[in-house]
């Protein structure tokens, strides 16, 4: 009989609070986050934004930590083990998993092709073209996604100590500097003022009616659960590899801070350049590498700064996916009794197979929709705004009615050793709170 895994670790609180933060900060804050406020009101976007960080980020994000810890369990095997009719909820987790990395990969490989074009001294004068004609081809963004992911399982192949810790521990202080240097150039450029304003100073004359302020709440909650990497599980499995004693209301809280730092100094990376040099910022996604790539062609040294900006936007996307396939992995390593090694490499198989339908959706796949959307689209949309919200949804009431605050109040305070001071409200928000607003703008997403 093959002899059971050795469960992984993180060797510190500083470790886990570093992978996590690697996990939240990815593609999420570079590419959509600038987009995402860029296409609903700027800072009006912003201040709806932060408000749910805190309101439903933060308790999320302390009681997902808090199941993995207390049950040191994948998803699935962790709502198995508090209740077993609930398992479905992990199930929902691993494939949210299965569905996120699948297409996040793809846009993984298209940041693996600008940079070896910038590094090739590709100055991409015609972004647009070079942009359009590279995601519509067959061959070439299949191939990058198929590089991107096999980098992946490299890290996850390696265990939780060895790989997630060690490289999140040397990426994401590169990616601070990184984007401090950027954000600093972008704001420095003449009629970078226009950028700064529109992304930090709210216009309310903008929302001026019902429909635009729900779609503004809708974008903001859709983007706080995928930024947080939250719902899904994904905190649940890197809470199982905590020690005991750790603090978990100290990271639950500075996780979700440093994110929205860094999703502003993106903001302020992107936005004000992107006004500086007269484009709109309502781009969309091809603001990061459309508009992006122009605003590089147009100032001193640029080929250095697009190669910087697409690194860092590397780093920041590889130590999210790793976090994606260690869900997966982490549940046939506990669950279905395999090896790491036989799991990172089956499960990123299958999960590159699937990621060329996505990486597909640009080009020959354009017009195969399921309701309306390409497949790419459909898969961002069943992820962030149906399985993260639901699956958030879902651990609220799981953790407010049915194993109760009491029990997980228990397992936060370690024991009643780090008091919980809060108690009080995060049961209201789990039990309440969070459901019926979640619910509220799960619905009227479906309508917007
Ligand atoms: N939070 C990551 C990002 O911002 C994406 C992610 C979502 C990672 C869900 C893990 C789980 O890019």
């Amino acid at each position: 009989m093959e002899k059971q895994e050795k469960r992984g670790k993180f060797s510190s609180s500083l470790g886990f609070i570093l992978a996590a933060t690697g996990s939240a900060v990815g593609l999420g804050n570079l590419w959509k986050f600038p987009y995402i406020a860029g296409q609903s009101g700027g800072a009006v976007f912003l201040i709806i934004y932060i408000i749910f960080v805190f309101l439903l980020g933060v308790p999320i994000m302390i009681g997902e930590m808090a199941i993995g810890r207390k049950t040191k369990l994948n998803p699935i095997g962790a709502y198995k083990t508090l209740n077993k009719k609930y398992t479905f909820i992990g199930v929902i987790g691993v494939v949210g998993a299965f569905v996120i990395l699948s297409y996040y990969s793809v846009i993984g490989g298209w940041v693996l092709k600008y940079i070896t074009a910038y590094i090739t001294g590709n100055n991409i004068t015609d972004s647009t073209n070079y942009y359009q004609s590279f995601i519509s081809s067959s061959i070439e963004p299949i191939l990058w996604h198929f590089i991107f992911m096999a980098a992946t399982c490299f890290i996850v192949l390696k265990g939780v100590s060895a790989g997630i810790e060690k490289f999140s521990k040397v990426l994401l202080p590169a990616l601070f500097i990184i984007i401090i240097v950027i954000a600093v150039r972008s704001m420095t450029f003449e009629g970078a003022a226009a950028g700064i304003k529109y992304f930090l100073v709210p216009n309310w004359s903008d929302i001026d009616s019902l429909p635009k302020l729900g779609k503004v709440v809708v974008a903001a909650m859709g983007q706080v659960f995928f930024s947080l990497s939250l719902g899904m599980g994904t905190m649940i499995t890197y809470g199982s590899y905590l020690k005991k004693g750790s603090n978990i209301q100290k990271s639950a809280v500075l996780v979700p801070i440093f994110d929205t730092i860094f999703a502003i100094l993106a903001g302020l990376a992107i936005l004000p350049a992107v006004f500086a040099f007269g484009f709109e910022p309502s781009a969309g996604p091809g603001l990061l590498f459309e508009t992006l790539p122009k605003v590089f062609s147009s100032m001193p040294f640029g080929i250095v700064f697009g190669l910087m900006f697409f690194v860092l936007v590397f780093f920041a996307a590889i130590t999210s996916s790793v976090s994606l396939l260690e869900v997966v992995t982490s549940f046939c390593i506990d669950n279905l009794k395999m090896k790491r090694k036989t799991a990172a490499i089956l499960i990123s198989i299958i999960m590159a197979l699937i990621g060329i339908l996505a990486a597909l959706s640009f080009g020959v796949l354009q017009d195969v929709k399921i309701f309306g959307s390409t497949i790419f689209d459909s898969m961002t949309f069943l992820s962030d705004k149906v399985i993260m919200p639901i699956g958030g949804m879902l651990m609220c009431i799981f953790v407010g009615h049915i194993w109760g605050v009491d029990n997980i109040a228990l397992e936060i305070s370690n024991g009643g050793v780090i008091p919980f001071k809060w108690k009080n409200l995060f049961s209201i928000i789990m039990k309440y709170i969070a459901p019926a607003l979640i619910m509220i703008i799960f619905i009227s997403s479906l309508f917007a």
